[in-house]
């Protein structure tokens, strides 16, 4: 065949398109690899094996959860510049998960999360009384908690999440009904990391279920959360007395130190809040998934945005963390403001306070919730 000049360049052209689809493809597949899961042993809780299960991105971020207590164990994220850390707090192995007075530290929580006035609450007109744990008080679900069991777990198809399940059977703790619950962890290909809980029950029960992680956004290189800027969509809050149960009233952060409708740090007027922050915003949201809350740490450049379907939201700046905690990541020493949790959630107390959104769980509904916690840097 006689080629003349225009075919012959056209030929070059084609040539040259292909080459640089093919050229495209490679360097696609090397900015984005697939993601993967992978497992690792994490030793044994009442006879039974404990997993970690590593999910890693196709950016490379890391998300670890074993199924003790669907624990996440690690957060690792890319800082401004370009360098990795784990931004949430944990031990080494499961002895520091499971010594007394580990504070729910990236722990599932359940059946109630934070406190129930005197464990007491009813349905119906019977009157159930939940495991006290806490200065007379149920705190987080009680003396074992959804925090402190082990969860069925399994790898989902598509190698980006991981399914636990666990089964509450009648009177655990308290609260009755047989409770079907199922979390699933998925870290996606935009550095989120979502979790989804759906629970069933076959009698007529009380639940609100969170994770209770805690981060710091400098990865360890800060010792406190005071630097950290945090932005809460909430025009109230829900004060509590001095046992940390809500009076039920919805006050106005407007002009207190509650007001973080704009970005500010936590150091800021933390001075004036005793102890600490540890109250439940009423976030300004409709029904739904919604973005309600954002952390910045200028340093690192590290941001964490929170979107949630749930109507209120616990910050709690770490204060009764007291440095006393052992077998910690690389022993570091959790003192009081060393992290911060933002556990989405409905209000304390919810079933004894009339005025406050239902936390009932009833036969034959199913119970959802989705919180998604993603990174990205500024
Ligand atoms: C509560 C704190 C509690 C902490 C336990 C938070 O959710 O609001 O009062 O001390 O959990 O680590």
């Amino acid at each position: 065949m006689k080629i003349n000049l225009t075919n012959g360049l056209c030929l070059v052209c084609i040539l040259s398109i292909f080459n640089m689809a093919c050229s495209f493809n490679n360097s696609n597949k090397n900015a984005m690899a697939a993601p993967k899961i992978t497992t690792q042993n994490f030793g044994t809780f009442e006879g039974k094996p404990i997993t970690e299960y590593t999910l890693t991105n196709g950016s490379g971020m890391q998300v670890s959860i074993i199924n003790y207590g669907g624990i996440l164990t690690k957060i690792i994220t890319q800082a401004k510049d370009g360098s990795w850390g784990d931004v949430i707090t944990g031990y080494d192995s499961l002895e520091g998960y499971v010594q007394k007075g580990n504070p729910y530290f990236g722990a599932l929580i359940g059946r109630y999360a934070n406190r129930l006035a005197k464990g007491k609450y009813t349905i119906d007109g019977v009157t159930y009384k939940a495991a006290i744990n806490n200065h007379g008080q149920s705190l987080h679900g009680g003396l074992k908690g959804f925090d402190k069991v082990v969860w069925n777990a399994s790898i989902l198809p598509g190698d980006s999440s991981i399914q636990l399940d666990y089964l509450s059977i009648d009177g655990e703790e308290g609260y009755p009904g047989n409770l079907k619950v199922q979390v699933v962890y998925t870290l996606t290909a935009n550095n989120a990391l979502q979790i989804a809980y759906t629970a069933s029950t076959d009698k007529t029960t009380v639940l609100n279920l969170t994770n209770h992680v805690y981060f710091n956004l400098t990865a360890g290189k800060s010792p406190n959360i005071y630097d950290h800027l945090v932005q809460i969509n909430a025009n109230k809050y829900t004060p509590v007395d001095t046992s940390l149960i809500p009076t039920g009233e919805l006050l106005d952060v407007k002009g207190t130190p509650m007001d973080f409708t704009t970005p500010k740090k936590v150091g800021q007027e933390i001075d004036q809040v005793a102890g600490g922050y540890d109250h439940n915003w009423v976030l300004n949201k409709a029904e739904g998934l919604q973005e309600i809350a954002h952390v910045y740490e200028p340093t690192s450049g590290r941001y964490l945005t929170v979107a949630t379907t749930e109507p209120g939201i616990q910050f709690y700046s770490g204060n009764f963390l007291d440095g006393s905690l052992t077998g910690t990541k690389k022993g570091i020493i959790y003192n009081k403001h060393y992290a911060l949790t933002l556990e989405t959630q409905h209000f304390p107390d919810s079933p004894n306070q009339t005025g406050f959104p239902s936390t009932i769980l009833k036969p034959g509904e199913t119970y959802h919730q989705t919180t998604v916690y993603t990174f990205s840097t500024k």
